[in-house]
């Protein structure tokens, strides 16, 4: 019996060839002064086009927001140059690629800033028990500086800035990371948000950063190109959500009716969030779990066999197998990847992973024909 993994998926806006999606992986190769792309970067997604969809590493949409060396940035020229290669090298390859926009909030530090400047974040709570990754190895965090409402509102126009910049660079659409204690979980978790302000105090304001950018980013690129990345009682990065059903149906609520090209799920704490936001989310649903060991091709199986998800993603096993479709295909043994080259370096660990077969993208008749070779079309606003 075919995977479903390995069927086509003809959603409300996107069209894919598998329902394999690559997940966002920050992989801090980018060049630190001006973070443009690695060179290399073009050759390192160009290898993982078989995915239905691939989904890039973070990147930001204003210094502030930056979590470390090596993080690119699509703000600059230079920065939107970069990602162009990115791009056409992609879909040259016959793939999709979507932008992950992503600001840290307090998930940084002044040494990573310029400046030396304080990170922002919702309010100035402090990460206590984790230590952070700067160019001096780790430190302790610095307590992160409240936002005011004007700098909260500016952030909203700099996430619309950058979708503008992913679509100059020729993404097909881009990925709002609302997910993992970064700064949109950090507005959207009561223990980070302890705002006065419309952006806290109640549901309603603390989901309504994540509401607001995700408008704004669909107003300037169409909704039908924005995805939104959401982690429901994920405790990573110091976050701890007394409601997570009650804010995330809220959330997805209120975002259901701009018909968004698609939500992405990370189930990781006790909520059961795909089970219970699925039947309220009409468009494209991408599963993920972030356990400890990566998703397993049986339990992505079994989550689309239950209709818990349209398409999963996959994480670290993308990283060793740049041909993971092509390897859940025929079968072929899975790769593990060397820890000590996932962050940052050059191309050890990056894109000298071998594909399984000396012809990646021949996945047989089942994938002819489909619209990995009519991209532009695949993407396009389907009728509802
Ligand atoms: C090295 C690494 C880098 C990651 N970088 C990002 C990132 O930039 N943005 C994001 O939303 N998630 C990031 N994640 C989380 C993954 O997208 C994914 O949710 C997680 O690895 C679980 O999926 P898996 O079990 O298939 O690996 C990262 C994970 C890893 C292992």
């Amino acid at each position: 019996m075919t995977s479903p993994l390995l069927l086509p998926y003809d959603g409300p806006h996107l069209r894919l060839p598998n329902r394999i999606a690559m997940a966002p992986l920050t992989r801090a190769r980018a060049d630190d002064a001006t973070g443009v792309p690695h060179p290399l970067a073009k050759v390192y997604y160009a290898q993982r086009a078989t995915a239905g969809l691939i989904i890039t590493e973070g990147i930001w949409p204003n210094i502030l927001g930056k979590a470390g060396p090596g993080i690119p940035g699509l703000v600059t020229d230079a920065q939107v140059a970069g990602w162009s290669e990115v791009t056409e090298a992609v879909h040259a390859a016959g793939g999709t690629i979507f932008a992950q926009l992503w600001h840290v909030g307090r998930m940084t530090h002044p040494l990573n800033l310029p400046g030396g400047a304080t990170p922002l974040a919702p309010s100035a709570v402090r990460i206590e028990s984790e230590r952070i990754y700067t160019a001096e190895g780790r430190v302790e965090h610095v307590t992160p500086r409240a936002m005011t409402t004007a700098e909260v509102e500016a952030t909203i126009a700099d996430f619309a800035a950058e979708a503008r910049n992913a679509i100059r660079a020729g993404f097909d659409g881009v990925e709002v990371h609302g997910a993992n204690g970064y700064l949109i979980q950090q507005f959207l978790a009561e223990n980070t948000n302890r705002r006065t302000d419309r952006f806290g105090g109640s549901r309603e304001g603390r989901i309504r950063l994540a509401v607001e950018v995700v408008e704004a980013v669909a107003a300037e690129v169409g909704p039908e190109r924005v995805g939104l990345r959401i982690s429901p009682d994920n405790p990573e990065n110091e976050i701890a959500e007394q409601d997570p059903q009650g804010t995330y149906r809220a959330l997805v609520d209120a975002l259901d009716p701009l018909g968004l090209a698609y939500l992405h799920i990370i189930e990781r704490g006790a909520y059961e969030a795909l089970a219970d936001l699925r039947p309220r989310w009409s468009s494209t649903l991408i599963g993920n779990f972030n356990g400890p060991e990566p998703t397993s091709r049986r339990a992505a199986e079994e989550a689309i066999a239950a209709g818990l998800a349209d398409v999963f993603s996959f994480g670290r096993l993308f990283i060793a197998n740049p041909d993971l479709p092509h390897r859940f295909a025929t079968g072929a043994p899975l790769a593990s990847y060397v820890p000590g080259l996932v962050h940052g370096g050059d191309a050890a660990g990056y894109v000298d992973y071998p594909a399984a077969s000396a012809e990646v993208p021949s996945l047989g008749s089942r994938f002819s024909g489909s619209t990995i070779t009519s991209r532009t079309a695949d993407l396009r606003p389907q009728p509802r």
